[in-house]
């Protein structure tokens, strides 16, 4: 795929009439959309930009993982892109789920797809992981303008398009293509850019929870059982107003804001993290 088949000029007009001054720009490679923005912003060079690349050469995931592209693929199997801006809210907590649920319901309007999204930033289909998000932030290269909030932030987000195999995974990934079977990755970023953008922007003025209810719809976790990275396991009962997960252990509610979160195997088909 070129960058004539990006749909550069329209993406570029569809984010910056939601955000004036707003680019969106194509690299045919790169290592890292999310470390090419953070590298832009921490060498002062901060406007808002989505930035999405055909191949990621050292994509990453959330834990220090990696996140593979398909690399070699005619058309990318898989849609990555980053989304980098200056930011101010009031508060940060909850801001990958908002991303998650700006995603789902554009990715799945009417549910029919049944994209849910596992806390904190995993979007999946029954259970398959989908789609992974990746936030990030630097200190303001203005300083924030006054601002003390205000930081740059990039968002970066991994969506498998098209089936691809396993790559060693326990579980094959979720793709677009079950349910769109002819949907490309440039159709996809141009229906989801400009809406994730009002929902980061949204998100900076009223925070996580008037979500909440619609991440609550799309709740993966809800009712199951969960093992937690420090070895703490429980029953889910959703996500707090700020976006914390909520796990009922032997020593009552407790309300998670950094941990790895993975089904318990009895309560699922596999193992997921
Ligand atoms: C995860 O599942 O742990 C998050 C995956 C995030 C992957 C995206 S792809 C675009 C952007 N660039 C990266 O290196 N990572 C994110």
């Amino acid at each position: 795929m070129s960058a004539a088949d990006w749909p550069m000029a329209e993406l570029e007009a569809q984010l910056a009439s939601v955000l004036p001054g707003c680019r969106a720009e194509h690299l045919a490679e790169v290592d890292s959309t999310n470390t090419e923005l953070m590298r832009r912003a921490r060498s002062g060079v901060a406007g808002p930009v989505l930035l999405v690349a055909d191949r990621q050469t050292a994509g990453r995931g959330r834990m220090g993982r990696s996140w593979q592209s398909a690399i070699g693929a005619a058309d990318p199997a898989s849609l990555t892109f980053s989304l980098g801006l200056p930011l101010a809210p009031k508060e940060w907590s909850g801001l990958s789920l908002a991303v998650g649920v700006a995603l789902a319901d554009c990715l799945d309007p009417d549910g029919r797809a049944s994209v849910s999204l596992k806390w904190p930033n995993d979007l999946w289909v029954e259970g398959r992981k989908l789609g992974g998000i990746l936030v990030e932030t630097a200190s303001s290269a203005q300083g924030g303008q006054g601002n003390a909030r205000e930081r740059h932030v990039v968002i970066g987000a991994g969506i498998n398009i098209a089936k691809r195999p396993g790559d060693g995974m326990r579980t094959p990934p979720a793709c677009v293509h079950e349910w769109q079977p002819q949907a490309t990755a440039p159709e996809v970023l141009l229906s989801l850019a400009a809406p994730l953008l009002r929902s980061v922007l949204e998100f900076a003025e009223a925070g996580f929870g008037p979500l909440a209810e619609r991440f609550a719809r799309r709740d993966a976790l809800r009712g199951h059982e969960v093992a937690l990275s420090d070895g703490r396991t429980g029953r889910c009962e959703g996500v707090g107003p700020g976006g914390e997960l909520r796990v009922r252990t032997g020593d009552g509610v407790q309300a998670i804001t950094s941990a790895e979160v993975s089904v318990r195997p009895s309560e699922s088909r596999a193992n997921f993290s």
